[in-house]
């Protein structure tokens, strides 16, 4: 199974992403996680990216191509993957179609998640991931036992730096010029499937599986 979650910052993509990975038994591909640990390692990528990610702005083409080429071409990726928070632009989505047919392989469903930007908004300022392992919690609708603290390793929550409202903002801006006209671009290669992303985290689960499986 070869998946695209697609859908603006906040609608739930990783959240989605964590259940599809448990059942179909295939690997998540963030890049914005991808970048995030390579931000915290200073790496030479992390050091270029820091700048974009921290303003809400797009990193460059080349350099998030670069990191899924490399990634889909790793072993676990045989059986399937699902690919989140990529492709974000034309440029991204024509590029992927290219190292896909290479393989001779392709996508089997996009899917694409909405929500209104009031509940966005309070997703994201609402957001905490814990700083060890990278689970993600929610204040208000999801949150862990004891303020602060991961449930599942004790580790230190935190809020991401691009989690502020003036840069949700702009990422929300970001996505409608630049992403949001993937949505066109896979209704007419027949692949969208489009899910409301709105109601709980097994509703919306149960709404994607329907729509891939169905
Ligand atoms: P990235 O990390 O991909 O961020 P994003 O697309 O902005 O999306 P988010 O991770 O913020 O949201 P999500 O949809 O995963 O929601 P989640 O499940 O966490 O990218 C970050 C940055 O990296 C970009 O701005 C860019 O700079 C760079 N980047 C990454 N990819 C790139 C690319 N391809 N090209 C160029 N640059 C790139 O859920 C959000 C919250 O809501 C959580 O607290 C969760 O608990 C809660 N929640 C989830 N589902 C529900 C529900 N059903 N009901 C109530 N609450 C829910
Ligand atoms: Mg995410």
């Amino acid at each position: 199974m070869n998946l695209i979650l697609l859908g603006p910052p906040g609608v739930g993509k990783g959240t989605q992403a964590k259940l599809l990975i448990d059942r179909f038994g295939i690997p998540q591909i963030s890049t914005g996680d991808i970048l995030r640990a390579a931000v915290k390692d200073l790496t030479p990528m992390g050091v270029k990216a820091k700048g974009f990610m921290d303003s809400g702005a797009l990193v460059p083409d080349e350099v998030v191509i670069g990191i899924v080429e490399e990634r889909l071409a790793q072993a676990d990726c045989v059986p399937g993957f699902v690919l989140d928070g990529f492709p974000r632009t034309v440029g991204q989505a024509d590029a992927l179609k290219g190292v896909l047919s290479r393989m001779g392989r392709g996508i089997d469903h996009v899917v694409s998640l909405s929500v209104d930007q009031k509940e966005l908004l309070t997703r994201l300022t609402g957001r905490r991931a814990c700083a060890k392992c990278g689970a993600v919690y929610h204040v208000e609708f999801a949150p862990s036992k004891v303020s602060g603290v991961c449930d599942a390793c004790s580790g230190e929550l935190y809020q991401r730096e691009d989690d502020k409202e003036a840069t949700i903002l702009n990422r929300l801006k970001v996505y409608d010029e630049q992403t949001a006209p993937l949505i066109s671009y896979y209704q007419e290669c027949g692949l969208l499937r489009s899910v409301d992303g709105l109601g709980t985290v097994d509703g919306v689960q149960s709404a994607i599986l329907s729509q891939i499986q169905g």
